[in-house]
């Protein structure tokens, strides 16, 4: 089956997909993104993603082309057209095409750009055994709230973490640990608490965050949403990570020290459990 991708109106081809040299997104990391889960051909927690992708655009004023209906239209459209059963749908907006000038250009579009890729979410291998993180220095700028493109930061997060053999970094900024590279943080104490960092301009808004933390509440964990320092961390009892890309992922390392048991903890694979309950996934982890 082609690979379909949507610019700027059209579905065309992968190989033809193409943008300007003078595209902003390009030149100046001048847009927004947004991804969403597909499980089983349905798109998860999407209505969220979509309220953060209008209100990133918000943030950095550029219009959202389309209404929710019309992104949730393109969206099934993708992911009809590409066969996508299980995966990602990336979207992202960027300023649009101009010659290079920081300030707005008076006329531009805005580029929008969406493709979907397939990836095994719900039978992860790392779900069941478990994952290691390392901690990083957090690099990024000072509006993390803003799904921004501009991920170098990350990029060099992420890639730490490759070279070191584990599947996330952590960021960390004053001894406390704002987020993973693409994913919230989050530690369980030995007294049985959910522990993460609460909502501000340091990190971004996990959407997957968001829904498990009220499965958690669901189900009578208490939760603390206060930052927490890397020596916590490691004393931890648990520790996992959530994003529409991992959903729920045991991290059983950190620093190459092991979390507790060294194994998925009991509130982290129920959490994990529940979420895929909620994405309606068939065939969840053990
Ligand atoms: N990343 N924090 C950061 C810095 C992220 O990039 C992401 C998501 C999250 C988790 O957000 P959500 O639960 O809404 O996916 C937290 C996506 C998946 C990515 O960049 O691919």
């Amino acid at each position: 089956m082609p690979r379909t991708v949507f610019v700027n109106g059209a579905f065309l081809p992968f190989e033809q997909a193409c943008l300007p040299v003078m595209e902003r997104g390009f030149l100046f990391a001048d847009g927004i993104y947004e991804v969403s889960a597909v499980v089983n051909g349905r798109l998860v927690d999407n209505e969220a993603h979509l309220a953060r992708l209008d209100r990133s655009l918000g943030e950095i004023r550029i219009p959202n082309p389309y209404s929710a209906e019309e992104w949730v239209e393109l969206e099934e459209e993708m992911i009809r057209r590409n066969e996508l059963a299980e995966g990602l749908v990336y979207m992202q907006v960027t300023r649009g095409v101009a010659e290079r000038d920081f300030a707005f250009p008076k006329d531009a579009k805005p580029t929008v750009v969406v493709f979907t890729q397939a990836k095994t979410i719900v039978n992860h291998p790392g779900a069941a055994k478990g994952v290691g993180v390392i901690t990083v220095p957090d690099l990024r700028w000072k509006r993390r709230d803003i799904k921004s493109v501009g991920l170098l930061a990350q990029v060099l997060a992420k890639q730490a973490a490759a070279e070191a053999g584990v599947a996330e970094a952590w960021m960390v900024e004053d001894g406390f640990v704002t987020e993973g590279g693409s994913s919230t943080a989050f530690i369980a104490t030995r007294g049985g608490r959910i522990v993460t960092r609460p909502l501000s301009t340091a990190i971004l808004p996990g959407i997957t965050r968001l829904s498990v933390m009220r499965l958690a509440r669901e189900t009578g964990v208490t939760l603390e949403e206060r930052p927490f320092t890397v020596d916590e961390a490691h004393d931890a009892a648990e520790a996992f990570y959530t994003s529409a890309s991992s959903f729920v992922m045991p991290a059983v390392t950190i620093d190459g020290r092991p979390v507790g048991e060294g194994t998925p903890g009991p509130l982290t694979r129920r959490l994990r459990e529940l979420y895929l309950d909620m994405a309606g996934a068939t065939a969840p982890v053990a």
